[in-house]
């Protein structure tokens, strides 16, 4: 990690990332350097720079850009899929203009640098699911995939037109146990520790044998930092990174979780995120992040299980969750 000190800029900073983000950056670059936005009011007892944030309104993403001297922004706002389906305007509105304003204000020299995240969402049913390549199909079937492929080409066209340094990862899904997901179809993955933990029994939205690639937040942000800190000469894939970590079905992950918890049970009882599942890889070649910013995840599904866990029921033993 770079010690140069930046001021940056969070977006949908009170998301499932976001509320991890935040306090990362906060200690990377003192609390003063760190502004996170939101559409959303933060909690009375929220810490650090906060304004409230819609990033429809470009005059107020200028604004703010402006006003704080933001040197990188973290474009977090989004409609994650299972939620985008449901309101696929929204989705495309909030995900394309949204991500289009802060582009804009890049291109006027406002700020130097925007993390974008993509998603495998972008993937398809026509793309090869196993061990996924970095350059490939991309024929998504969500509004949400639509959205991330549309992203990472308009990242790239303002960093070939307009020098605008974008970078962007195709995330899986984020296992995390600060804030709940926002309406993703790997929700289910953490849905299940808390479940696991207050009930003893989760139902799951996904079949037994649905194999998704994931990845546990401490890694998820260690990526975001590895990735913007990376020359920028290196980047051949700019905005649109393969990422792999963890692959695993719910089948695998509720065995895991019974070693913690051997009366643990889990049914299943699939529903429209079934067919987003199925649209999904179920592994991913990441060998271009690994070249050309030299990633590499830290955690195996034990070690995240474990610690998934033991973070979970301290919270639990505290009356939190
Ligand atoms: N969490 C995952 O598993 C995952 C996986 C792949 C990609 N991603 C991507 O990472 C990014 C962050 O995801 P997340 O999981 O934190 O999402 P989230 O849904 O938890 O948070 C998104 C935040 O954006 C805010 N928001 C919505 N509309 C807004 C608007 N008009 N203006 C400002 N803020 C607005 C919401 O209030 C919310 O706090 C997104 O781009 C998402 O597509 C996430």
């Amino acid at each position: 990690m770079g010690s140069d000190i930046r001021r940056v800029m969070v977006t949908g900073a009170l998301g499932q990332i976001g509320s991890e983000l935040v306090p990362r950056l906060q200690r990377l670059f003192g609390t003063q350097n760190v502004l996170a936005t939101d559409i959303k009011e933060p909690s009375s007892d929220y810490s650090g720079s906060y304004e409230r944030l819609d990033v429809l309104e470009l005059d107020e993403v200028r604004n703010l850009v402006k006003g704080y001297d933001i040197d990188e922004v973290y474009h977090l706002a989004a409609i994650l899929s299972a939620a985008g389906e449901m309101r696929p305007d929204l989705a495309w509105d909030v995900n394309i203009n949204g991500f289009r304003n802060v582009l804009e204000v890049a291109r006027e020299g406002l700020t130097n640098k925007i993390f974008h995240p993509s998603s495998i969402a972008a993937f398809g049913t026509e793309t090869p699911r196993l061990n996924t390549p970095q350059d490939t199909v991309l024929t998504p079937r969500t509004m949400y995939g639509v959205t991330k492929v549309t992203g990472e080409l308009l990242g790239k066209y303002f960093f070939d037109k307009f020098s605008v340094d974008v970078r962007g990862i195709r995330l899986p899904g984020v296992i995390s146990n600060v804030a709940p997901p926002g309406g993703g179809t790997t929700d289910y993955a953490v849905e299940i520790f808390y479940e696991a933990i207050k009930k003893g029994s989760y139902e799951c939205f996904l079949r037994s044998d649905t194999t998704l690639p994931m990845i546990y937040m401490p890694d998820c942000l260690k990526a975001f930092q590895d990735l913007m800190d990376a020359p920028s000469e290196n980047l051949k894939h700019r905005t649109s990174y393969n990422l792999a970590s963890l692959s695993f079905n719910p089948a695998e992950l509720a065995a895991e979780i019974q070693k913690h918890n051997p009366q643990f049970t889990i049914t299943y009882e699939p529903d429209f995120r079934q067919k987003i599942a199925d649209s999904w890889p179920m592994s991913i070649d990441d060998s271009c992040a690994r070249e050309e910013w030299s990633w590499t995840p830290d955690y195996d599904l034990e070690e995240m299980v474990d610690d998934m866990c033991f973070i979970l029921s301290a919270r639990h033993e505290k009356g939190e969750i």
